[in-house]
Parts: structure tokens; C-alpha cells; sequence
């Protein structure tokens, strides 16, 4: 698939006004996406597992109008949130090309998310693959006879994560699951720079269910944006070797996650996590996300693992926030560990337990 593809056909139906709805969750890397060029394209393939609990849920209403324009508002929580709108706009620019239909309609986009905004969690991957659907829900009903629409769905949901990507590179993982690779793998059959795919190989069944609990170590707004972090890359001196690193250990994935093999599941992951923030460490400026308390919790884990013979482990994303994995079949004893000895680590004792989901769906 080339860019071309996306581009759509002059459309066939017409239609004056309307809305559609959808929810997409947040998903958590394992290994990471970090540097990129071009137009959002990644430096290196990524594979995430999607969430479940971690949601945005987006309504768009469109209404046809005469002249041509990027016309709309947004509301979170149903007040109107200006600050959202240059991200927006930057958004639509970048996607007019594939969906030209955007410019002759006004938009209200109506907007919430399931965890609390000011919980440090990255809202732009579950956000911008929810108004991707919306757009491609849109788009469908401008193209496609109703009956043709269902059709469609495989298509639809490839070009939901191109367009989600424009907006949020981590966007494009957002729409299906339990696993999703985004960027081009000689090892993964379909996997593209453009879009994200569903990981198409064996999953043992150690990984059903997976949990994933989102401890809070920080609700403040980070210092350096992704954007930027990403952006560093470009001069980072370990770039080269780290994008072949995150490579190989997609490559090493594949087979830990047929046979099952948590513990190297364990040391790989958590290694993606700590790469990920050397490489900050590491760029020009230099610049530490980590807080005090996410090296206790990682300290704490360590512990624990060692003392129990649990295969709980952690991974980072670009914040303090740490995210704790783990099977399903530790369930119980993870929730305990959590509560008594690592909540008083986060902010107001606050933390998400979450799970693999499937990704987006209608509302
Ligand atoms: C550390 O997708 O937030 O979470 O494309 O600039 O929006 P932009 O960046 P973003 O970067 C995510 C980085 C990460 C790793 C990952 O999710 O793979």
C-alpha cells in the first residue's frame, strides 16, 4: 500500500448533515516508537499491546456548508475546549488530501475520555483514533451504498490508523487488537510504515488477558513533549543502534510470544522501557522524564519478582507514569502488592487497572 491508496474517489452520495460515534482505547508499547521522519513515519517498527479501560469516546456531528474551509469546535466533557484546536487543525491539514471531504462540512466534535484528563495519561493515541474512525464513518457514508459499507470494514480500519497516525504516531496501534505493529518489519507479514496492523502471528496463551495497571506518578504536564523527544532523535548520537535494537527485539518477540516465555518476555520489555529513557537521557538537550518515585516502584517490582518468583514486570511510556504487567492468573496477588506497596508512590495514592482490549468500536 502506497499513499495513493488512501487518496478516495470523487464521492458518489450526498448528504447534508449527520453524526457518527465511536470509542477507541490508549495502548501501551513494548517495544518502542521513538524517533521519526518525514511525514510521521517511524524510525523503527513498534509493537503494542491495546487497552481496554483507558478510552476516548467521540461524537462528530457534520453539517454540509457552501465555502471552502477547516470549519469546526471541540468539546471535552461538553465544554468547549479551544486549546485542543490547533492540534486539530495541524490534524486536519495533514489529512485534507485523503479525505477531501472535510473542508465542506462544519464539525462539532464532541469528546471525553474514561480516565481523568489531568492523569498524565497520553490522551492523543485513544483521541486521534477515535476522530480517525469518525472521519472514515464519514467518508463511508459519502462513497459507499449502506450495504456496501460493512464491506468495507478491513479498509476502513487500515485507513483509520493511516489517518490516526497523521495526528499521533502511537494513534495508529489504537484501533484494533490485542497487539498491534506499526512500522515496516522484514519479519512481520503486512507490517507498513503507513499504517498499523494486527500482529498476525501466534499468541500463547500466558499472554491472554494480560493486565496492565497504570500507576500515577506524575499528573503534571510533561516537560518535553513527545514531539519534541522525537524530534532529538535526529541528533542523538545511539539513534542508529537503537532503531536496530528495537528491531531485533521485535524479531525476538515473535518467538517468546508462541512458546509463551514470560521471563524473556520480562527482560526485553523492560528493557525497551529503560532504552527509551537512556535515549533521553542521552539527546541534545538531555532531559529525564522519570520521577524519585518511579525508580522506587521499579525497585519495589525488582523485589518483589526476586522475593515471590512473580512474573509481574514494568514499562514506561514517555512520562513518570509506570505501567505495571502482568498475567492474568496473578491477578489477586499483583492487586495486593500494588495497594500496599506501591500506591503511596502515586500521586494522591491514584492508579488504572487495565487489560487487553480489541480496539475501536461503534457507539
Ligand atoms: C514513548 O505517538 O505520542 O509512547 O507521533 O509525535 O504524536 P507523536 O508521538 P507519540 O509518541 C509515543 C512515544 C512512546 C512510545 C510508543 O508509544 O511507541
Amino acid at each position: 500500500m502506497t499513499n495513493q491508496d488512501f487518496i478516495p474517489k470523487p464521492y458518489t452520495e450526498i448528504l447534508e448533515n449527520g453524526s457518527v460515534s465511536y470509542q477507541s482505547p490508549s495502548n501501551i508499547a513494548l517495544v518502542k516508537y521513538w524517533g521519526k521522519y518525514a511525514e510521521q513515519l517511524p524510525q523503527n517498527a513498534s509493537v503494542s499491546f491495546t487497552l481496554s479501560q483507558c478510552r476516548t469516546e467521540t461524537t462528530v456531528h457534520f453539517k454540509k456548508k457552501n465555502e471552502d474551509s477547516f470549519d469546526f469546535e471541540v468539546y471535552l466533557d461538553g465544554v468547549r475546549e479551544l486549546g485542543f484546536e490547533p492540534k486539530i487543525k495541524k490534524f486536519f491539514e495533514r489529512v485534507e488530501h485523503y479525505i477531501p471531504f472535510i473542508k465542506k462540512y462544519h464539525f462539532v466534535i464532541r469528546t471525553k475520555n474514561t480516565f481523568p484528563h489531568s492523569s498524565g495519561i497520553a490522551s492523543s493515541a485513544s483521541g486521534m483514533s477515535a476522530l480517525a474512525m469518525c472521519l472514515v464513518a464519514i467518508e463511508n457514508k459519502l462513497n459507499l451504498p449502506k450495504e456496501q459499507q460493512a464491506q468495507h470494514k478491513e479498509f476502513g480500519l487500515q485507513k483509520a490508523s493511516f489517518l490516526a497516525r497523521l495526528g499521533s504516531g502511537s494513534a495508529a496501534r489504537s484501533l484494533e487488537g490485542p497487539l498491534v505493529v506499526w512500522g515496516e518489519h522484514s519479519k512481520i507479514e503486512g507490517s507498513s510504515n503507513l499504517f498499523g496492523t494486527r500482529y498476525p502471528y501466534a499468541i500463547h496463551e500466558n499472554f491472554s488477558n494480560y493486565q496492565d495497571t497504570i500507576l500515577l506518578v506524575d499528573k503534571n504536564e510533561k516537560q518535553v513533549s513527545s514531539t519534541v523527544g522525537h524530534d532529538l532523535m535526529h541528533h542523538n548520537p545511539y539513534a542508529t543502534e537503537r532503531f536496530k535494537e528495537a528491531n531485533n527485539n521485535l524479531e525476538k518477540l515473535i518467538s517468546i510470544f508462541e512458546q509463551g516465555d514470560i521471563d524473556a518476555f520480562i527482560t526485553l520489555v523492560e528493557s525497551e522501557a529503560l532504552q527509551l529513557h537512556a535515549m533521553m537521557m542521552a539527546s541534545k538537550p538531555y532531559f529525564i522524564l522519570m520521577k524519585p518515585n518511579t525508580l522506587e516502584i521499579l525497585n519495589r517490582i525488582w523485589s518483589y519478582r526476586i522475593k515471590t518468583g512473580s512474573k509481574v514486570c514494568f514499562t514506561l511510556d514517555a512520562g513518570a507514569n509506570v505501567h505495571v504487567l502482568y498475567p492474568d492468573s496473578e491477578k489477586d496477588a499483583v492487586a495486593r502488592f500494588i495497594k500496599d506497596q506501591l500506591a503511596h508512590f502515586c500521586k494522591d495514592g491514584a492508579y488504572i487497572d487495565d487489560f487487553l482490549g480489541q480496539g475501536a468500536t461503534v457507539l
